[in-house]
């Protein structure tokens, strides 16, 4: 794991897309994530594809995780948020691009997710953190050969993103599909940025912790190819500066 020290969101963003650039050629498989840690990144490749045309015709897109129950034109599901911080900007054409259907048959949607990634492996997954070590929505407790899955959100997890729900007077939803551990740790290489005082114990278990269900993302220390970008807060609990 190969962890990188900025001084805020903004170098983190700038950071995160010194490494993207690498993957943003015909034929390559991107892992994405949704939540605010992105946008700064995502800001970045819509300003690359204005600027120096970047293609993204034959780039395909799997996405970590949906709400359940939330229907695709919903402000706040993550197909929306995915349309509106990034795909409606890059050119990417819809087929190319996938995000785990969270309505009707979801034992089915996750079997045919993982098998669509086992057939065109992703060359890099991008990840944010939960305060409680999830990613994904992997959230504490679980198992490490997790497939693609329905899962409950924690109490932690519905509180911290309840300010995207808040202003529609809506709660947010209890469960989620999502990528397993297992198909995470699938990725080619993986991508992890945490900024922010409130995820610095998450951190100190990413880095530090022993690998353990508790905090799902210390499995990625067994990853073979991570690279950790984190500000000065969310480091500020690491041993080893
Ligand atoms: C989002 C996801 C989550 C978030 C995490 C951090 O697709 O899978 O694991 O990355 O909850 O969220 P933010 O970035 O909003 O702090």
């Amino acid at each position: 794991m190969k962890v990188i020290v900025v001084k805020d969101y903004e170098e983190a963003s700038q950071k995160a897309f010194e490494v993207m650039k690498d993957y943003l050629k015909p034929g390559k498989v991107l892992g994405l994530a949704t939540g605010s840690t992105p946008l700064g990144l995502y800001k970045l490749m819509i300003e690359d594809h204005e600027k120096n045309g970047t293609d993204y015709k034959d780039i395909h897109t799997y996405n970590l995780d949906e709400y359940v129950g939330l229907p695709l034109n919903h402000r706040e599901s993550y197909y929306s948020f995915m349309h509106a911080n990034l795909f409606d900007h890059i050119g990417i054409p819809e087929e190319n691009t996938h995000v785990p259907s969270g309505l009707g048959d979801l034992e089915e949607n996750c079997r045919r997710y993982d098998e669509m990634i086992a057939d065109e492996p992703v060359d890099i997954q991008l990840l944010g953190i939960g305060a409680d070590g999830h990613i994904g929505f992997n959230e504490p407790g679980t198992p490490f050969d997790s497939g693609t899955h329905v899962t409950d959100l924690t109490e932690q997890t519905r509180k911290d993103n309840l300010r995207f729900f808040k202003d529609l007077g809506e709660e947010v939803p209890t469960q989620a599909v999502t990528m397993g551990l297992k198909t995470i740790m699938a990725a080619r290489n993986v991508l992890l940025i945490a900024t922010g005082e409130n995820k610095a114990e998450a951190v100190k278990g990413l880095i530090e912790g022993p690998v353990s269900t508790e905090c799902a993302a210390s499995v990625l220390q067994q990853h073979p190819s991570t690279i950790v970008i984190i500000d000065e807060a969310a480091g500020k609990l690491l041993e080893k500066k």
